[in-house]
């Protein structure tokens, strides 16, 4: 049952942690079991960005119970990891933040390190693979690749909420980024109003 199918969520070094760590909470909360990676740049900007210290503090965040649920951790270093292989049980993946870095690898499909090879497995077995790349402005280099993970089948979704729900919080406008991701991972929410449906 898909229910039952790990989504790889993958945090790498692009500002944007607090999308990140909200939509983990929102993925435990709705009961799904996650794969989770952190790229030492992830976790860099996850201490920089929000008020998380550690991975231990990660979890007592989205609860230590929920977390050993939901939640595999797994080491970016290592490639023989299960999201490595396409037999791994993924139904989907999704990198947020996704820095400029690991965009151009997955474009280039180098795989030299889990975030990458998981993104590159994700494409070859036609998986769902979301990108919420963040950086601004934007190099032809930059364009370029995202096009060419377009090309090879993923989502670019620009960490780049709207303004039409009148947010007055910081968490208006990271629930708006990450209930859209969530849409495109097929997971339902209320995390943010839908223009036209009433509030
Ligand atoms: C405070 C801070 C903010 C950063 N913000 C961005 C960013 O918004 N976008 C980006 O592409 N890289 C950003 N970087 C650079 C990446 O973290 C760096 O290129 C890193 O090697 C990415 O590796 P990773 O993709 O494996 O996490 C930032 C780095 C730091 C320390």
């Amino acid at each position: 049952m898909d229910g039952a199918r790990p989504i790889i969520v993958a945090v790498t070094g692009a500002s944007g942690a607090p999308y990140g760590v909200r939509l983990l909470q929102a993925l435990v909360e709705a009961e799904q079991p996650v794969s989770l990676i952190l790229s030492s740049h992830g976790l860099r900007l996850i201490q920089t960005e929000t008020s998380l210290g550690s991975v231990a503090g990660l979890r007592a965040h989205l609860g230590a119970a929920a977390w050993d649920r939901w939640v595999t951790l797994y080491d970016d270093a290592d490639r023989g990891a299960g999201p490595a292989s396409g037999s791994h049980r993924a139904r989907a993946m999704v990198v947020c933040p996704c820095s400029m870095g690991t965009l151009a690898a997955i474009a280039a499909g180098t795989s030299r390190s889990l975030v990458e090879r998981a993104a590159d497995v994700t494409l070859k077995e036609r998986r769902p693979l979301v990108l919420v790349t963040r950086e601004t402005p934007l190099s032809s280099i930059h364009l370029e690749n995202m096009l060419r993970v377009t090309h090879a089948g993923a989502v670019v979704m620009p960490a780049a909420p709207g303004f039409y729900h009148k947010p007055t919080r910081i968490e208006d406008l990271v629930d708006f980024m990450v209930a859209r991701v969530l849409d495109h991972l097929g997971v339902e929410n209320a995390l943010a109003p839908r223009w036209g449906e009433p509030t």
